[in-house]
């Protein structure tokens, strides 16, 4: 029995426990129980501060993919949302894969379903089906490759160039990625993340008056990404530093690149990596409202009492993780 189960057991006023108990006791619980439990504790980008602190791997989409894939640990308790435990859970159909809240979705990965794939599939006739990794995992069995912001050029490239590519959900990234390739024979679903499309141009532009020394780090799913890689091209932006980044390869730039002040055009959650990785750095948010709810619903007692309790496993039906393993297999190989 924990300490914590121990105190909860013995204290009469058991409602005010949750409240007494210090954030530090209970990351050394969730320390101490991840041992007991042979778990791994993988954590996105834009979790909470403290969340980051008690993961065994904090990164994007990809990189947590592929820390999924070759565990031993028996259990991997996934701190993101909801499509990234499902992608882990088809990658490692032997673990236990849980999420510490069940509500914790994706309003990307909402705006298509596999009815709604299938339907535009029979518009297209042998195209070939690429779908961000913000998808769930019915929709994932119904494409070709899957692909993450951090390989989705890659993985178009690597289509051969006569066959039509429908790239989903996400336009912004889509478009990016078209651009990229100047590749004319794709098409590209209507959807966004509400986090990324609420980046407006304006405060790009403000930005950019305002941090004329700064180097501006942009996630492709921001809806300023194209209307940037539009005006780079132009050559508007003269000599100005914009790069277009997974959140991995923002802080992998972060780190390398001699530039000592960053405006960063994301999640907000990332930023406190960046921070903690670079000290001597400084890193401005393009927009202090670039917050996901979804994220932010993983605490650290929902990690405790997830990993305790071994709650919520996160399960997909066998034909879909087989139908979607292929998808997944395929972003894996591309980097
Ligand atoms: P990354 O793959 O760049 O981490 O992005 C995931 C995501 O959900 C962005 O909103
Ligand atoms: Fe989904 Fe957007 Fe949140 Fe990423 S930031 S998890 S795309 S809602």
């Amino acid at each position: 029995m924990s300490s914590r189960e121990i105190c909860q057991h013995h204290d009469p006023l058991n409602g005010k426990e949750e409240q007494l108990y210090s954030a530090l006791d209970l990351k050394s619980e969730i320390l101490e129980l991840k041992k007991q439990k042979d778990a791994l504790i993988l954590a996105h980008n834009y979790q909470l501060p403290e969340v980051q602190d008690i993961a065994d791997y904090v990164g994007d989409s990809l990189g947590l993919s592929r820390q999924a894939a070759k565990t031993e640990q028996k259990i991997i308790l996934f701190c993101g949302v909801h499509f990234m435990a499902e992608t882990a859970a088809i990658t490692c159909p032997n673990k236990k894969v849980l999420i510490p809240d069940l509500g914790a979705g994706c309003s990307l990965s909402d705006t298509i379903n596999a009815d709604q794939l299938r339907k535009w599939k029979s518009e297209h006739p042998g195209a070939v089906t690429v779908g961000y990794v913000n998808t769930s995992a019915e929709v994932k069995a119904e494409l070709d490759y899957c692909c993450t912001s951090s390989n989705a050029v890659n993985v178009v490239r690597s289509i051969p160039s006569d066959r039509e590519v429908l790239f989903l959900p996400d336009m912004f990234l889509g478009s990016y990625v078209a651009k990229m390739t100047e590749r004319k024979n794709m098409y590209i679903w209507a959807g966004e993340c509400h986090v990324h499309a609420g980046i407006k141009p304006q405060e790009v532009q403000e930005k950019l008056s305002q941090y004329t020394n700064a180097e501006f780090l942009v996630h492709p799913e921001c809806s300023c990404t194209s209307s940037v890689m539009y005006d780079v091209a132009c050559g508007d932006y003269g000599n100005r530093q914009v790069q277009i980044l997974s959140t991995e390869g923002m802080m992998n730039h972060a780190k390398s690149s001699a530039n000592k002040k960053f405006v960063v055009a994301t999640e907000t959650g990332i930023l406190y990596r960046m921070r903690k990785q670079n000290p001597e750095k400084e890193f401005i948010p393009m927009s202090d409202s670039a917050v996901c709810k979804y994220m932010k619903m993983i605490t650290l007692d929902k990690v405790y009492a997830s990993l305790n309790e071994e709650k919520y496993e996160v399960k997909v039906p066998r034909n879909v993780a087989q139908k979607a393993q292929l998808a997944i297999e395929r972003m894996l190989a591309i980097s």
